[in-house]
């Protein structure tokens, strides 16, 4: 990985100035978007950014969908036919999914084009479109051929939100929870402290997605600090295949299963446990959703599905858990028992 993206936190109008700029003189852009992008934020894109009015776009399937090789195969097909060369920048406009598959593209045509990330989902403004992690899914097998191929800018445009599904909010609120509970207490205080309202405010998305950034920039290759991000993922993934529910919601289930472990293991304080389990409750209740229990019947299927997990090493599982919020705890050694324990609380 060469050179870190720049971050545009002050939306279209910031990324309108930064287009005008000599380095993008000879640019010609393509967008890359789906159905609902195309619909709900390429009218706002072309009308704030005067340089992409003349740009070319290419649709993709929405959601994960996009993320294969066929897909992507198109992708590069089209942008022969046009003779697309390495002025060619590549605007990848939707959430984490189209953010994916643009990045992978343009890693990879002519030896790398230079995109621009603007994401239109949170969970992309607030993770997926900053890092430099693109994948396609492959093999039956999420994310596994991938680069690591930063984005040249980010552009940060909180508007895009306004017209997202409730479950996609909650999704992307779950997961700058999970961010700011290993890294930022007054950032997650004001996340769980919001009782009604399901959207974060824009300082709040800014202030997520400054986090991911910087701990991006200090592990850009993922080889430690990064894997704080994973705090209650290794139970997320497993509750994610299990109960086929939406990644962030079940990441919010599998934050509780980690808190719980937390108090029991290293000495979370319990009243932490107690409001994150308060909140996370309403939040679902905010949505008609029931939370989710699990027997041991359901936890034997599980448990599989938690070995497989890419951070569990000799046979045994190794988790984030939290010593206080703000302060994780990488590897932590987890056994069979206390997992069972930890899920079968959850209906409790
Ligand atoms: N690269 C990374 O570091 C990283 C990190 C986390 C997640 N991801 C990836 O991100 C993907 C999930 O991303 P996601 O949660 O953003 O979902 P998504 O990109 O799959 O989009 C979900 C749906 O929302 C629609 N949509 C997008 N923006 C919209 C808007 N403004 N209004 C209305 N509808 C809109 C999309 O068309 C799609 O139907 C997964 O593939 C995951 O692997 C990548
Ligand atoms: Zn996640």
């Amino acid at each position: 990985m060469t050179k870190q993206p720049k971050i545009i936190y002050s939306g279209l109008q910031g990324l309108d100035r930064e287009l005008k700029k000599p380095e993008w003189q000879d640019a010609k852009y393509t967008i890359i978007l789906d159905e609902n992008t195309f619909q709900h934020c390429l009218p706002m894109l072309i009308s704030e950014v005067e340089a992409l009015q003349e740009a070319e776009f290419i649709e993709v399937p929405a959601g994960e969908e996009c993320k294969s090789l066929e897909v992507a195969a198109q992708v590069w097909q089209t942008l022969l036919e046009g003779c697309a060369d390495r002025r060619h920048v590549l605007v990848c406009l939707g959430g984490g999914s189209v953010c994916d598959l643009g990045g992978y593209v343009a890693a990879g045509y002519k030896r790398g084009l230079r995109h621009i990330n603007v994401p239109t989902t949170l969970l992309a403004m607030t993770d997926a479109a900053i890092g430099g992690k693109t994948a396609i899914d492959f093999g039956g097998v999420k994310n596994s051929i991938g680069h690591f191929y930063p984005a040249a800018l980010i552009c940060i445009e909180h508007g895009f939100c306004d017209t997202l599904q409730p479950e996609q909010t909650l999704c992307g609120v779950m997961e700058m929870v999970k961010t700011a509970a290993v890294t930022d207490p007054e950032l997650y205080q004001s996340l769980v402290a919001e009782k009604t309202r399901l959207s974060p405010t824009k300082s709040q998305i800014v202030s997520v997605a400054r986090i991911k950034s910087r701990v991006a920039k200090t592990d850009p290759y993922d080889h430690g600090i990064r894997k704080i991000l994973n705090f209650g993922h290794t139970f997320g993934h497993a509750i994610e295949v299990y109960r086929q529910l939406p990644h962030g919601i079940a990441v919010g289930i599998g934050m509780r299963v980690a808190m719980y472990l937390s108090v029991k293991k290293i000495d979370l304080a319990e009243d932490v446990y107690n409001t994150y389990s308060q909140w996370l409750a309403a939040r679902f209740a905010a949505l008609g959703m029931p939370l989710p229990s699990f027997n041991l019947k359901d936890i034997e299927q599980m448990l599989p599905l938690m070995h497989q997990d890419k951070k569990c090493a000799d046979g045994a599982l190794r988790c984030v858990l939290l010593q206080d919020i703000g302060a994780a705890m990488v590897d932590v050694t987890v056994n069979d028992n206390e997992v069972r324990d930890a899920l079968l609380h959850l209906g409790k």
